[in-house]
């Protein structure tokens, strides 16, 4: 991929996710029109929902319309709640053996009945466009990067973006979830950064995250009225870069730790933006990965990254 320049992503010291994001997405773009005419077919992208949540609707709108954007096709079942776990396993194998789709995702969480490690681990780890099946977590412990969780390869791309010397910095990470936290951890090793990872039960908090040299907060929780933030000015390390995943609201009091820290995420505009075009690359891999299978060559100009099998 096109090396980018931080000049054209920063505002200062804030990180600005928006423009980075518009950055790849344009280089993924370039990639699919590429790569459609070389193969005669086109990178497609189904999801499915169990459900009516309206916060998975809206973020798989916004995954849909993100792939129409870069010309990934894209297509979706929604399925009602009382759907059996047989019939979606069902629906799951039709969509491994259909040759015309590369990537599937399944929007989590399910409803309650149904065990979701049985579907996630049903999907082919070729078209696991998430990095959630035992196989692609297999293989990031391994160092391979290719299919993994897009929020945590949001972060890392953005630190990457940066040119900053990454090697033996102290990385702490507020977050355990196994989409965030823990993939997260491989990924920041893959770079030689020392983690460590703060969760609820941290003893002395403010101390651990005052010794971060990046410091990554995905908690999602308002303080109270009088002191809403999680992390305030006294919790951060002068020089640090402050990467903060909370949505809607982010845990950082932005503006006081923008003082001191040497680059900031905003929210929104940061993270968020960075994990949809990482499932785009995800998608995209996917779909080089599985024309490569078939025997045709590439000259790819995306790096997806290593995928260790
Ligand atoms: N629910 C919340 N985040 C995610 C995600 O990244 N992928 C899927 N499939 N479901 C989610």
């Amino acid at each position: 991929m096109k090396s980018l320049k931080p000049e054209d992503f920063l505002d200062g010291k804030v990180i600005d996710g928006k423009k980075l994001s518009n950055e790849i997405r344009s280089q993924i773009a370039t990639e699919v029109e590429r790569l459609t005419e070389l193969h005669g077919i086109a990178p497609k992208l189904t999801t499915v929902i169990v459900g009516e949540d309206p916060g998975s609707k809206m973020y798989v709108r916004m995954k849909h319309r993100a792939c129409k954007k870069v010309g990934i096709i894209s297509d979706g079942h929604t399925l009602p709640t009382d759907t059996s776990e047989e019939d979606l396993m069902e629906l799951i194998e039709d969509l491994n053996r259909d040759v015309s789709i590369h990537g599937i995702l399944v929007q989590l969480p399910l409803p309650r009945h149904i065990d979701e490690e049985t579907i996630i681990s049903a999907i082919d780890p070729s078209k696991d466009v998430d990095g959630f099946s035992p196989r692609n977590i297999y293989r990031l412990f391994y160092g391979g990067e290719m299919l993994s969780s897009a929020t945590p390869q949001g972060i890392v791309t953005m630190l990457d973006s940066l040119g900053v010397n990454l090697d033996g910095m102290h990385g702490v990470i507020i977050n355990r979830s196994t989409i965030v936290g823990k993939p997260l951890v491989m990924l920041l090793l893959n770079r030689n950064i020392t983690v460590t990872i703060c969760h609820s039960h941290t003893r002395d908090l403010e101390s651990v995250t005052k010794q971060a040299d990046i410091l990554v907060t995905a908690v999602g929780r308002r303080q109270g009225d009088e002191d809403p933030f999680f992390i305030t000015k006294d919790m951060v390390k002068e020089g640090a870069i402050v990467i903060d995943v909370a949505t809607p609201h982010g845990d950082v009091d932005f503006e006081a730790v923008k003082e001191i820290a040497s680059y900031i995420t905003p929210v929104p505009g940061g993270v968020g933006p960075m994990t949809i075009t990482m499932l785009l690359k995800n998608v995209l891999a996917a779909y080089s990965f599985q024309q490569a299978q078939t025997n045709v060559l590439t000259t790819g100009a995306i790096d997806y990254g290593s995928y260790v099998s």
